[in-house]
């Protein structure tokens, strides 16, 4: 499924490209210090990067029309919030437009078995008040976000608590279950040696927060302490949709009561984490995600073939290999790998912002001259894509001569955003990730004024 094309006349164009470009291009390749760490979701212009230094007003270094530049969506594939289907307007907006994300099903598969195979291993300590129900609470990121709809139907389906809901497994929080009676969820079992036993969705909820923000790490944390206290030894396993709210979790109460906890991403804090209790966590291989989210772009911008130092060496040497990404050419996205992460194997991921040895060779800046992206982040705490992805998107732009600048957004509003996207013509490519995935319009209505 990967495309193997070759790149033809690619080199001498990058060549004679290279050489009219480097002629006219500002040589600054330094990225920016975006800061979108660890400020609060009320201040989200203190996470914006301050504008370019010596670019601030140069325009981009081609008189491409704006609608013609390179695009890449991010993390949040455009598609209908209700119903999943991808917005493929969005998504083929140009020649130059792709998607990079993770396969969702791949990954929500190994984040059930993962925690299915803790169960079973655990067997016979797991069932903490012995009343013959193993019992589990399950933070949901965002109901209309396709990856966070993944992971809970990938829970239910390894737990077999998933009931159907229109040919696919429920994916609706069910608030308190604690009783088993809820429609949306049903009780499952799960065989050990011979012996039957019951898992059970204790308690499900959309951790969003009052101001809108979802996937909220305060909010999992509060609901884990609302939980534990009405229902607190029933709960045999904690499950998230990724680590921010996981890690929440656990710090707020599952560490000190040795509950397992599960959660998405394999952010570094959570990696550490292995040693103390976390059960498990995947890892999306954002490694191979920030490195193809700016790599389509610079193929782009060199007009060669967009599988460049994807599946075909660069002339760096830079190449992914089939067994960390695949490509879907109907979708037009990319798509990195899923592998589990627990105790057998977490020494091998405890830095999450290294970038992937393969791919991380410099480029020769006057074949790759320096051009110049707008990038966003849609929620500057969103603690995968501050902690993990931007880390990486920061390391891979030196790397790819991409003068990056990158906006952080409040998690809440698009125009929170778009408003710091008034003259795309300053820029070479954009690349963009979304607050909902339904809004690709408030950008490409942008660029194509
Ligand atoms: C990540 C989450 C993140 C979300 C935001 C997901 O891919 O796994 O941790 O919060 O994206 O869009």
């Amino acid at each position: 499924m990967n495309m193997k094309m070759k790149k033809v006349v690619a080199l001498t164009m990058t060549a004679v490209m290279g050489l009219t470009l480097a002629a006219c291009g500002g040589g600054n390749s330094s990225s920016q210090d975006a800061g979108t760490g660890n400020e609060g979701q009320d201040t989200p212009e203190a996470s914006t990067s301050e504008p370019a230094d010596n670019t601030a007003d140069a325009g981009a270094s081609s008189d491409v029309a704006n609608k013609d530049k390179p695009l890449v969506w991010f993390n949040r594939q455009p598609s209908n919030s209700s119903t999943g289907e991808l917005d493929m307007a969005a998504l083929s907006f140009n020649d130059h437009t792709y998607y990079v994300g993770f396969d969702a099903n791949q990954g929500a598969e190994v984040q059930g078995t993962m925690i299915k195979d803790y169960i079973e291993k655990n067997i016979d300590t797991i069932d903490r008040n012995g009343d013959g129900v193993i019992g589990y609470v399950l933070a949901i990121g965002d109901i209309g976000h396709n990856d966070s709809i993944a992971r809970t139907r990938g829970v239910r389906k390894a737990l077999g608590t998933g009931v159907d809901k229109d040919g696919d497994i429920n994916s609706e929080p069910v608030g308190t279950n604690v009783d088993g009676s809820t429609s949306a969820v049903q009780d499952g079992t799960i065989e050990v040696n011979g012996k039957t036993y019951t898992v059970r969705e204790l308690a499900s909820q959309e951790m969003k927060n009052s101001a809108g923000a979802t996937w909220d790490a305060a909010t999992a944390g509060n609901a884990i302490g609302t939980w534990s206290s009405s229902f607190g030894d029933q709960i045999d396993i904690v499950a998230s949709n990724n680590d921010g709210m996981g890690m929440s979790m656990f710090n707020a109460w599952s560490k000190d009561n040795t509950v397992p906890t599960f959660g998405y991403d394999a952010n570094s804090d959570a990696v550490a984490a292995i040693a103390e209790g976390y059960g498990g966590t995947i890892s999306q291989h954002a490694d191979v995600q920030a490195y193809l989210t700016l790599r389509v772009l610079r193929n782009a911008l060199d007009g060669v073939d967009v599988d460049t130092g994807i599946g075909t060496a660069d002339d760096a040497g830079n190449v992914l290999s089939d067994d960390v990404y695949m490509y879907n050419e109907d979708e037009r996205s990319y798509y990195a790998l899923n592998v589990a992460v627990t105790a057998d194997n977490y020494q091998d991921f405890t830095d999450s912002t290294k970038i992937y040895e393969p791919v991380s060779a410099q480029l020769d800046e006057s074949a790759h001259p320096a051009k110049k992206v707008w990038l966003n982040i849609y929620n500057a705490s969103d603690n995968f894509l501050s902690s993990t992805y931007q880390p990486l998107l920061q390391n891979y732009d030196d790397l790819l001569n991409l003068d990056i600048e990158y906006i952080g957004g409040d998690g809440q509003t698009e125009s929170n955003i778009t408003n710091r996207l008034g003259n795309p013509g300053q820029y070479d490519a954009f690349a963009i990730n979304m607050v909902k995935t339904d809004n690709a319009a408030s950008y490409t209505s942008l660029l194509s004024q």
